[in-house]
């Protein structure tokens, strides 16, 4: 029996994993396994040359007794994109939404209850596999399905972090890989992610890696801010395009904001209202405070942006309509949500 009160992001052995195996140009049939141990060739391109992409979207148990994944189409494009950007072979929209419905219902009974306000988190993941030295896109892939139950950031949303602003280090480069969701950028952005972390910070802003002069997003989260009623996100090529952020843009209009999706001058962080991190882990986590300095680590402190010690009423807003629609308990009008 899990306690649901200690669910945190650790690992909980579940019952099953899904998986498929991309061999001579077809996918294989999809098997479920118990084990989640696989075997590869240690001459997997996904282990030498980063050929390997993921995604991560929830299930949860709604209070009607039904499981609702949220948007699972949307994180099928982005990992066919991403798996394009690699060169390697995607599956289908189709195989990936039928993988992750299967993947969950075969662990219904790991999705926390509704009371708990914890969920399943999915983890969708594209790997190159057989022996190769080339180093040329595998031929062969593995698509496999993973689930985890984590804990519920109830709290997430009355307690505004304190972050800072990478000087350093970029997590990609102008032209890279930033828009896809590749295992690399997570790679450069785990050293500053510590280092922020040792000194009291617990989040790390890039900036964009051209000029820095313009806002990019956190290490696993968009930025957005609110100003003048009006949400507002950068618009950059260098970002993950995130399905949260997309969502709320969308609730945002609907609850009467304006939106804007555009470029975020630095200097213009001392005039917004509230500013928060989006993603799928926590949906909202407000931003107290963004610290501007030469080095994470270091003592000397160039500028500090300060937006209160409580979440802004704006994003408390659009936090509440959000995860009302993730658990079934406001209109779903877009039909985001997959019902199983
Ligand atoms: C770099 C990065 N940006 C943004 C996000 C948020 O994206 P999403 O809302 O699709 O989870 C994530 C997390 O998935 C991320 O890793």
């Amino acid at each position: 029996m899990i306690d649901w009160s200690k669910v945190g992001f650790g690992y909980i052995k579940t019952n099953t994993m899904v998986c498929t195996h991309f061999k001579d140009g077809k996918w294989g049939p999809v098997e479920s396994r118990t084990d989640d141990n696989i075997t590869i060739s240690g001459l997997s391109a996904s282990l030498h040359y980063g050929l390997h992409c993921f995604e991560g979207l929830k299930a949860f148990k709604c209070k009607d007794g039904k499981i609702r994944i949220f948007r699972p189409e949307e994180n099928a494009k982005r990992m066919i994109r991403s798996a394009e950007y690699l060169g390697i072979a995607a599956p289908t929209e189709e195989m990936f939404v039928e993988m992750v419905k299967q993947v969950v219902a075969e662990n219904a009974d790991f999705i926390p209850p509704h009371e708990t306000g914890a969920s399943l988190y999915i983890r969708p993941t594209l790997i190159g596999v057989g022996p190769q030295l080339n180093l040329i896109p595998s031929v062969e892939s593995i698509f496999m399905v993973l689930v985890l139950p984590v804990g519920a950031y109830a709290d997430g949303i009355d307690n505004p972090i304190k972050t800072v602003i990478s000087r350093q280090y970029d997590r990609a480069a102008q032209r890279g890989s930033g828009a896809f969701k590749v295992g690399g950028n997570y790679a450069a952005a785990m050293v500053p992610d510590v280092k922020a972390k040792k000194v009291g910070y617990q989040g790390v802003l890039y900036l964009d890696p051209k000029e820095q002069k313009y806002i990019d997003e956190f290490s696993s989260s968009n930025f957005f801010a609110i100003k003048d009623n009006t949400y507002i996100t950068p618009e950059s090529t260098t970002i993950l395009p995130s399905i949260t952020n997309k969502s709320l843009e969308q609730v945002a209009k609907d609850l009467g904001y304006k939106v804007e999706r555009r470029r975020i001058p630095l200097e213009e962080l001392s005039t917004f209202e509230e500013v928060g991190e989006c993603g799928t882990a926590v949906v909202i986590t407000p931003v107290g405070q963004i610290d501007d300095k030469p080095t994470i680590e270091g003592a000397e402190v160039t500028a500090s942006y300060n937006f209160g010690t409580n979440c802004g009423p704006v994003s408390r807003k659009l936090y509440n309509h959000l995860i009302g629609i993730q658990r079934g308990e406001i209109e779903d009008k877009y039909n985001w949500c997959t019902v199983l």
